[in-house]
C-alpha cells in the first residue's frame, strides 16, 4: 500500500459523500465521511482489489450482513470486528442495482415503437427492467399534458396527474416519474419475447439473491426498497431469460435469437460505466450498425461521449445533466432522466 494509494481512497470516500450521497442518504453520507478520515479501514480497503474498493458495495454488505444503519462510530467498531466477514462478501458480490422505477424513463419512447416488441437487455441484473408492460405508472406533468391520451387522470389534481396501467389493471408495482418538456405515452408496449444479459445474472426468484438486492438500495430509500420487494415478486412468477455474459461477447447472438414479425430493441441502463471505453466504443458502433434494431441508451452524461455532448453542445437547448442520465434513441439523445427513473425531461419532442 502506498500513501498515493490511500490518498486515492480517501478522496473516492470524500467525493462520494459530496457528490452522490449528501442530498440523498444523510447515513451514506455520514459514513463516506468517515471513512475518508479512517486509516485503519481505508488500510482494509486497500487490501482488495480496486472494484471491490467502492462505498456502495462496502456499505451494502455491511447493513447486509447486520451492521445497523447508526452512526460512522457504530459502523466502524462493526467493521473491525466483523472485517473478514464484510471482505468475503465484497468479493463474491458486485454493485448490481436493479431500478425497476427506470422503466418510467424508458416508457415514453418503448410507448412510441411500433410493436410488437422483442426486448434485449444488456446488464440486466435480475431483469426487472424487462417488464415495463406489466407495472402501473403515474407521470406527474410539470407542462401541458397530450390531450388526446386516452390514459385515465387520478389525484388531487387530475389533470396534472396520469396514470397509466397494464391492460388487466393496476399492477402490484406503481412507479411515479415527473415528466416535463415531454407528453404522456399513450399506452403500455406490446412486449412479445424478452430477454437479458448479464456478466452475472441474478435469479430473482432465489430469496438470498432478492436479499442482496434489498441491500443495495440506500437506507432511506423505503419507496425504492418497497418497489423493488413488489416488482421482484411480480417478475419472480414469470422470470426472464438472461444469459450469462460479455454485452459485447452475447449480444449479436441473442438478437439471432429475435423471433420475426417482432422489433428488436436493444437497451440499457446504468451499465456502461462498468464497461472500458474501448468496449464502450465498439458497442455504440454495433448498435449503429444494426438498422433494424432500436437502440436506447439510459447512461451517465459522460459514459457515451458522442451522446454527452448532444447535451453539452445545447443541442437540446442548453440543459446541464446535473446529475441526470441522458437517455437516447439510435444515438440522439432526446431526455435526462432521473438516474433511479424518478423524472423524464425531454429534450427533443419525440415523433
Ligand atoms: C447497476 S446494474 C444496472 C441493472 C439494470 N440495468 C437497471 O437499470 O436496473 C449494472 C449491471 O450491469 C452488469 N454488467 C456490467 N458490465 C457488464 C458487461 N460487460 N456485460 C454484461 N453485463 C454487465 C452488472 O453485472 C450489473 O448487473
Amino acid at each position: 500500500m502506498t500513501e498515493l494509494d490511500a490518498e486515492t481512497v480517501r478522496d473516492y470516500y470524500r467525493t462520494f459523500a459530496r457528490v452522490e450521497a449528501t442530498d440523498t442518504s444523510p447515513i451514506y453520507t455520514t459514513w463516506a465521511e468517515g471513512v475518508a478520515a479512517d486509516d485503519e479501514v481505508i488500510g482494509r480497503l486497500l487490501d482488495l482489489p480496486r472494484p471491490k474498493r467502492q462505498a456502495n458495495l462496502l456499505f451494502a454488505a455491511a447493513r447486509h450482513l447486520g451492521a445497523g444503519e447508526g452512526s460512522y462510530a457504530d459502523l466502524r467498531t462493526w467493521l473491525l470486528e466483523h472485517w473478514e466477514e464484510a471482505r468475503e462478501l465484497m468479493l463474491a458480490r458486485s454493485t448490481q442495482t436493479n431500478e425497476a422505477g427506470r422503466c418510467a424513463t424508458l416508457l415514453p419512447v418503448l410507448a412510441r415503437i411500433d410493436g410488437p416488441l422483442a426486448l434485449i437487455e444488456v446488464g440486466a441484473s435480475a431483469g426487472l427492467c424487462l417488464y415495463p408492460d406489466r407495472y402501473s405508472y403515474r407521470y406527474t406533468i410539470a407542462e401541458a399534458a397530450d390531450p388526446s391520451t386516452s390514459a385515465r387522470t387520478t389525484g388531487p389534481d387530475p389533470a396534472r396527474t396520469i396514470q397509466l396501467d397494464p391492460p388487466d389493471g393496476p399492477s402490484s408495482v406503481l412507479i411515479d416519474c415527473e415528466l416535463a418538456n415531454a407528453s404522456a405515452p399513450r399506452g403500455l408496449p406490446d412486449v412479445a419475447w424478452r430477454a437479458g444479459i448479464d456478466l452475472n445474472p441474478i435469479d430473482v426468484t432465489d430469496a438470498c439473491e432478492r436479499e442482496w438486492l434489498r441491500s443495495l438500495v440506500w437506507p432511506e430509500h423505503d419507496v425504492r426498497r418497497e418497489r423493488l420487494i413488489a416488482a421482484a415478486a411480480l417478475v419472480a412468477k414469470d422470470p426472464p431469460r438472461l444469459v450469462r455474459g460479455d454485452l459485447l461477447e452475447t449480444i449479436e447472438s441473442l438478437l439471432a435469437e429475435v423471433p420475426a414479425g417482432t422489433q428488436p430493441v436493444v437497451f440499457h441502463s446504468a451499465v456502461l460505466a462498468y464497461v472500458d471505453a474501448e468496449a464502450r466504443a465498439e458497442f455504440a458502433s454495433l448498435m449503429r450498425s444494426r438498422e433494424d434494431v432500436v437502440w436506447i441508451s439510459n447512461e451517465g452524461a459522460q459514459v457515451l461521449p458522442n451522446i454527452g455532448a448532444q447535451v453539452e453542445a445545447g443541442v437540446s437547448g442548453g440543459h446541464a445533466a446535473d446529475g441526470r442520465f441522458v437517455l437516447a434513441v439510435d444515438g440522439k439523445a432526446i431526455a435526462l432522466t432521473g438516474p433511479h427513473g424518478q423524472t423524464y425531461e425531454g429534450l427533443t419532442p419525440l415523433n
